[in-house]
This record gives structure tokens, sequence and C-alpha cells, in this order.
């Protein structure tokens, strides 16, 4: 069986990667220091696969464990989904950030290619492109991000870049994220919400459900068709299955490619807010608010590389998003606890 390594796996993305992956029969080792997820997600997964994977309950950061995991192993592939993601704490706690994600990414790296892992895949983000000319972003694109989030997420292609410089022999997948939300169709796991959360699906599932009293709509003045901002969400099953994807591209994967995983299409708040009211059947009372600082009124992904190369495309709506966020929601009213 082929073993592949995935950090950051009890969290929302990585769960539902490691579950497409035991389900195509690969053994998967999860890496997770549990500082965003916990470990009931490891039985979580079992109930929806039958099976339980590796876990090892550590950091990126730590040298002598990452070694270890490469000595007793030999992988198939890495993938690379463990670090900190909230853009407005990094804006406070940049040292915890850079430290988290670019000093533990470089450390991390730096052991699998010594090890020559041939197959890694890196999470990155949607937030490296930052303000752009135009609303619809290629992966081509001069990369310019505003958070340090983002810049993080820049840093750690860079170095993936200079590893392709050094060595031929490895070859990366860069994943760009848009908007990630969804859940499992099951309503076993999904995003486990943290109180401090400020990303717009569990805040809008959360208000249908009472436990939020009015949702706040940052800007009614954007020039977008209802003057609320407009994002690309995608399905985590979509996602998921990209990675998928990206592990069987890799014997025509040329050194690195970088592809962004989106719909392609880009939907308003209000839009979110009345599909979701559409679906639950609540009500979703609401009220506008200024603008949040260093958001952009418009920004969706130009797939077109995943799905010529990968031949994969999303195939999940905004109408399926928010019916299984909410089944999601019904059946882990306070999360995983
Ligand atoms: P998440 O917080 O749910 O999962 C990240 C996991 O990494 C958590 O389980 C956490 O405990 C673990 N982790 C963090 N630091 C670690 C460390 N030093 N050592 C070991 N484990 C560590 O986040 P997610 O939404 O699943 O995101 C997964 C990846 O995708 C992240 O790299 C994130 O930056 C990226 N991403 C997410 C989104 C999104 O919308 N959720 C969009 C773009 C990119
Ligand atoms: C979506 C829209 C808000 C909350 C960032 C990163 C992206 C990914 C997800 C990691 C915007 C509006 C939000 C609220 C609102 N993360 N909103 N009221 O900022 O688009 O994306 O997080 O990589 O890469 O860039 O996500 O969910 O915070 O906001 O009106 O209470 O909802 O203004 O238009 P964002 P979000």
């Amino acid at each position: 069986m082929k073993k592949i390594l995935v950090t950051g796996g009890t969290g929302f993305i990585g769960s539902h990667v490691v579950v497409q992956l035991l389900n195509k029969n690969y053994q998967v080792f999860v890496l997770d220091n549990l500082s965003n997820s916990k470990k009931i997600v490891l039985e979580k997964i079992r109930k929806i696969t039958g099976k339980l994977p590796n876990f090892i309950e550590g950091d990126i950061r730590n040298i002598n464990l990452i070694n270890q995991i490469f000595n007793e192993n030999i992988f198939e592939g890495l993938m690379h989904f463990a670090a900190l993601k909230s853009l407005s704490d990094s804006e406070i706690n940049a040292e915890k950030y850079y430290d988290n994600n670019v000093v533990g990414s470089n450390n991390l790296l730096d052991i699998a290619v010594k090890k020559n892992i041939k197959k890694i895949i890196f999470s990155s983000s949607a937030a490296v492109y930052g303000n752009q000319k135009s609303a619809k972003v290629v992966e081509t694109m001069l990369l310019d991000p505003i958070t340090n989030y983002g810049k993080n997420k820049l840093l750690i292609e860079k170095k993936i870049q200079k590893f392709q410089t050094e060595s031929k022999n490895i070859s990366f997948v860069i994943f760009r994220y848009f908007n990630a939300v969804g859940a499992h169709p099951s309503g076993i796991i999904g995003e486990d919400i943290r109180e401090t959360t400020s990303n717009l699906m569990p805040l809008v599932s959360k208000t249908a459900f009472g436990q939020i009293k009015k949702l706040t709509i940052f800007g009614n003045d954007y020039p977008t068709k209802d003057g609320t901002g407009l994002r690309d969400y995608i399905h985590v099953e979509d996602l998921a299955a990209a990675h998928i994807k990206g592990l069987e591209f890799f014997p025509k994967n040329k050194n690195i490619s970088t592809f962004n995983l989106g719909v392609g299409k880009a939907y308003s708040v209000l839009d979110v807010v009345k599909t979701f009211e559409l679906v639950s059947k609540r009500k979703i009372p609401y009220e506008f608010s200024k603008k949040r600082p260093g958001d952009l009124a418009e920004c969706y992904a130009d797939p077109f590389l995943a799905n010529s190369d990968l031949q994969w495309k999303a195939k999940l709506n905004l109408e399926d998003i928010c019916r299984d966020v909410w089944n999601f929601q019904i059946k882990n009213p306070i999360g995983y606890e």
C-alpha cells in the first residue's frame, strides 16, 4: 500500500482529503499538533471510511520528529496542509505566524527533499494574489499579498522554487485555494468552528441556527451587482478530489505546477445569505456595517489550468455547499465536542 504523509490531516481540509485517500486505498499517516483540531476527527474518519489513519501528534517545526518519521517510513507523497490560517490574527501575531507557517514548512520540506520524497503537494492560498487589476486571477499574475498570512504562503512558494533550481528530481504541486467551505455529505466531518472565526460561511450557518443573532455584512457599497463583496466559494469535497488528481498527475508533472482551485464564479455575500436561507428554511437576520479593512470587492479563480492539466473541475455549487454546511451544523450544533 502506498504511504502518504498528511500534515494538518485532522484539520478542516486535511480531514476531507484523508477520507478520499483512504477510500482510494492509500495508507495515510497524519501529522498534526492539534493546535486547531481535535483527535476525535480520527474516529469520525473511521466512521466514514471504516479505516483509521495512523496518527502522529507533533509539530512540523520539530526537526527530530520529522527526521524520525521519514527514517521509519518510505512515503509515496507528502501533502502539507499544516498552518495557522487566520488572516486577521496574522496581522496581530506576525512572528507566531512566520514561525509556525514559514519556519515549520522550511523544516518539513528541507527534510522531505533530503529524503527524496518525489511527490509534494503544498496548500497555498488565493491570499498570495492581493489586490490585482482583474478580479479573475490567473496563476501567472505578479503576486502581491496584503496580509502576513499571504506573505507567509508566498515565501513558502518561493522556497519550493528554490528547491527546484537545486534539484531536478523532485516535483511539487502548489494549490492556491479560494474560499474553502462545505462539509462531508454525511455531516460527520466539516469545519469545526472556533469562537474567533471571522469567515462568512460559518457565521451565516451559526446565524441561521440561532447561535448568532445577526450577521454583520461588511460593506454594501462595493462596485458589485448588489454592493456586497464577491468571492469564489469552493466545496471542500471538490478541493479534496483535486488533491487525488494532484497525486495522480505526478508522472506528468514538470518540476513545479501551480494551480488555482476555485469554481471560477463569484458569489456575493447576499447570494450566500439567500441560498443558505433557501436550503435551511431559516431566516438569517443581517445588518450592514462598514467595509472590513483589506477586503477586496471581488476575487475569483481562473481554474482553466486545473481543469485542463489535472482534468479536475469543481462539481458542487453554492446550493450544495449550503446544504452540506447546514447538515453539518444540525448534526454538530456545538462542533466536535
Ligand atoms: P485548519 O486549521 O482546519 O487545519 C490546519 C491543521 O494544521 C490543524 O489541524 C492544525 O492543528 C494543524 N497545524 C497547524 N500548525 C501546525 C504545526 N506547526 N504542526 C503540526 N500541525 C499544525 O485549516 P484548513 O482550513 O484545513 O486549511 C488547511 C490548509 O489550507 C492551510 O495551509 C491553510 O492555510 C490553507 N488554506 C485554507 C483555506 C480555507 O479557506 N480554509 C484557503 C486557502 C488556503
Ligand atoms: C468572505 C466575504 C467579507 C465575514 C480569506 C482568504 C482566503 C481564505 C479564506 C485562507 C467577504 C464578507 C465576512 C462577515 C461579511 N483563507 N464577510 N461578514 O476574506 O474572502 O478570504 O479567508 O487562505 O484565501 O483570503 O473570506 O469568509 O472572511 O469573507 O460580510 O462576518 O464575506 O467581506 O466579502 P475572505 P471571508
